[in-house]
This record gives structure tokens, sequence and C-alpha cells, in this order.
């Protein structure tokens, strides 16, 4: 058995951090937020970002040491690595999915990322971004969607998400041979 230190580590910080939970999360969903600058939108608190992105993204590394072909014998159900049966489960999983989402749209508008193609994401054309932005307001609308804790309202969510990828993919990933196949992903249609 292999030391857990990162693991024991995050379950200490999941307590702490739950103990503080139920206060309203700061910054929440106000929408775009500052940076206009850079083009970069905050749409969810550190504390969302941390359980939206970070923390399931850390859990599976740390479940990993179990041996990540064998997850359903993960041990411990707080890290685990489907958020939805985390410490930050069920509803509330759902709308950190949301924020995580608004928040990668993010990471989508930085200048310099590369394609697999060896192109540029091409992160100055004016239908990308309309496709971030897609991607952006998707995600916000599935974290007010679990807010309502309605499931019939997850259709609408996951409609809306399918919706946001499929647009951008449309266009910039789907290539076909008469295309030039995927070493022209990246570039328009
Ligand atoms: C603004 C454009 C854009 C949006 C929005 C977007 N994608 Fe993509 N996605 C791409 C591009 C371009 C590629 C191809 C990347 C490459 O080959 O480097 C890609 C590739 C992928 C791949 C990898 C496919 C492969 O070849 O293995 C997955 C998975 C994926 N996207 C999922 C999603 C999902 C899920 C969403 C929505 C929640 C989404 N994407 C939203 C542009 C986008």
């Amino acid at each position: 058995m292999k030391t857990r230190i990162g693991l024991l580590a995050l379950l200490f910080l999941a307590v702490v951090v739950a103990a503080g939970a139920q206060a309203p999360a700061r910054g929440a969903g106000q929408g775009r937020g500052a940076a206009a600058a850079t083009g970069a939108q905050i749409h969810g608190n550190l504390l969302q970002v941390m359980r939206g992105i970070i923390f399931p993204a850390s859990n599976v590394v740390f479940t990993a040491q179990d041996d990540p072909t064998k997850v359903e014998e993960a041990v411990d159900p707080s890290t685990s690595p489907n958020p939805l049966n985390s410490s930050y489960g069920q509803w509330q999983a759902v709308e950190n999915a949301g924020i995580a989402l608004a928040e990668a749209a993010n990471l989508l508008t930085i200048p310099g990322r590369m394609c697999s193609s060896g192109r540029p994401a091409p992160v100055q054309n004016a239908d990308w971004q309309k496709f971030v932005l897609g991607l952006r307001d998707a995600g916000m609308q599935v974290y007010k969607l679990a807010l309502t804790k309605d499931v019939d309202k997850m259709v609408d969510a996951a409609d809306a998400v399918a919706a946001a990828c499929g647009n951008c993919h449309d266009v910039y990933r789907e290539k076909t041979p008469e295309q030039g196949g995927p070493k022209n992903r990246c570039l328009p249609s």
C-alpha cells in the first residue's frame, strides 16, 4: 500500500472547506466579470473553480494510486473521481460542472494554444469567439438549472451543452477527407 499523503491532505482540506461551505458562494454566477481587456471572464469564485475543475481532476490522480484500471474498487467515495458521488456530489456536482465548463471556456481564449494539426487555435476568429461564448452561456445555464434541482431541466442543460460543443466542432474539428481530414483541424470550414 502506497502512502497517500495527497489523498489525506485533500481529505483534511475537504473537511475544512465543507465546514465553511454553508455560506453562499461569493462571486457565484455573477455573469461576465472583469478582465475584459484580455477576453478572460470570471464565472466562478475560487471555491467553485476548485470544486469544478481542480478537485475532480486531482481525484483522478489520487484514485489512480489504487490502479486506474480498477476504478470501481476505489475505496473512498468522498474523493471519487466521479464528481456526482464525491464530497461535492449530486446537485452540487452539476452546479460545479456548469462552472467548470464556463471557466474552461476561458482556456479556449488564450492566444498561442496549438491544435493537434499543428495550427494555432484560432482564438482571434469571430466565429470561434462566438462558440466560446456559447460554451460559457451553456455552462452558466447548467449552473442555474442545477440550482432548481429539477431533474426535468437537465434535458435542457444537456441540450445546451451538446449544442455548444457541436457548433464549434462542426466548423473547426470535424474535417471530412474532402476537407483535408484532421490535418485541417482548427481551420475554418
Ligand atoms: C470553441 C471551439 C470548441 C468548443 C466550444 C468545444 N470544442 Fe471540443 N474541440 C475543438 C477543436 C478545434 C478540437 C480539435 C482539437 C485538436 O485536434 O487539437 C476539439 C476536440 C475535442 C475533443 C477531442 C477529439 C479527439 O479527436 O479525440 C473532445 C473530446 C472535445 N473536443 C470535447 C468537447 C466538448 C465535450 C465540448 C463542449 C462541452 C467541446 N469540446 C467544446 C473545439 C471546440
